[in-house]
């Protein structure tokens, strides 16, 4: 796999010009209008990727972006492989290994999710303090040494000092933040009731399909994350989930959440 990754690392560079992004962003559902508002010097459709899989969800637009925000050099994946889709989690994963070997340093991942604290409001933000992981977990399998450890630390898994920075900003920006613990299930159903209430019962704040898996690759290979839902629907209410709802309230929260990245990649060391 490890040639593969820089296989698909090499290509890259060689289309964007040796562009080395300091910074990797994932876009979830409905989020990915940030990535068009980046000063964008290259983009390349995940399709004409060699080693990537491709998008097959309606929403997600399947490429990734380099580009400038507030001067910092990114890399955006607008839209992401999801497990539901298919994909095996090293498929799921890929994308980070290769942001990896392209040289990111930092990892921002945003999703859309379903709130199952009851203080939670749609088209509130959670910042993700922490995660349950209820998938296959990426990193089974023969360890890339070369990466990381086989046994790696999930302490201090979402970034403290990013957490902090966060909290900083959305007071001077006034932007109303929730934290808490994000529940990575397969979907792609949404939860019964029961689900529900079990996630609120074993720690979690929101249930979602995605993020888990690509935060693990990251922290195997030691790269600090930072992590924000966008709470699109409320688990414990009678509401049903909708994808389409899912995007509709993604779009109208992800304009703070790109307040918020932005002043956050502004000022990153
Ligand atoms: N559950 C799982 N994934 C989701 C939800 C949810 O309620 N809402 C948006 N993504």
């Amino acid at each position: 796999m490890l040639e593969e990754i820089k296989k698909t690392a090499a290509f890259i560079q060689a289309e964007t010009r040796d562009f080395a992004p300091e910074i990797g962003i994932v876009l979830g559902t409905g989020l990915g209008d940030f990535a068009d508002r980046i000063d964008t010097k290259f983009a390349i459709e995940y399709k004409n990727i060699p080693g990537f899989p491709v998008s097959t969800v309606e929403g997600h637009k399947g490429r990734m972006i380099f580009g400038e925000i507030e001067g910092r050099r990114v890399v955006a994946m607008q839209g992401r492989f999801h497990y539901y889709e298919g994909y095996t989690m090293q498929q799921v994963t890929f994308p980070v290994r290769v942001m990896q070997q392209l040289g990111i340093r930092y990892l921002f991942v945003s999703n859309a999710s379903g709130g199952i604290n009851t203080s939670f409001r749609v088209g509130d933000l959670m910042v993700i303090t922490d995660h349950i992981n209820l998938m296959p977990n990426p990193l089974i399998g023969p360890n890339l040494a070369e990466l990381g450890p086989r046994f790696p630390d999930m302490h201090n898994c979402y970034d403290k000092s990013l957490i902090a920075a966060a909290t900083k900003i959305a007071e001077e920006e006034n932007i109303k933040l929730q934290y808490g613990v994000y529940v990575g299930g397969t979907g792609p159903t949404f939860e019964t009731q029961a689900e529900y209430r079990y996630f609120k019962a074993i720690g979690g704040d929101a249930a979602g399909m995605s993020t888990v898996p690509e935060v693990i690759v990251a922290r195997h290979m030691s790269i600090p994350v930072f992590g924000v839902s966008v709470i699109t629907n409320c688990g414990l209410s009678d509401e049903v989930g909708d994808h389409e709802d899912v995007q509709r309230q993604g779009k109208k929260a992800g304009v703070r959440m790109e307040v918020l990245f932005r002043k956050m990649i502004k000022n990153l060391k």
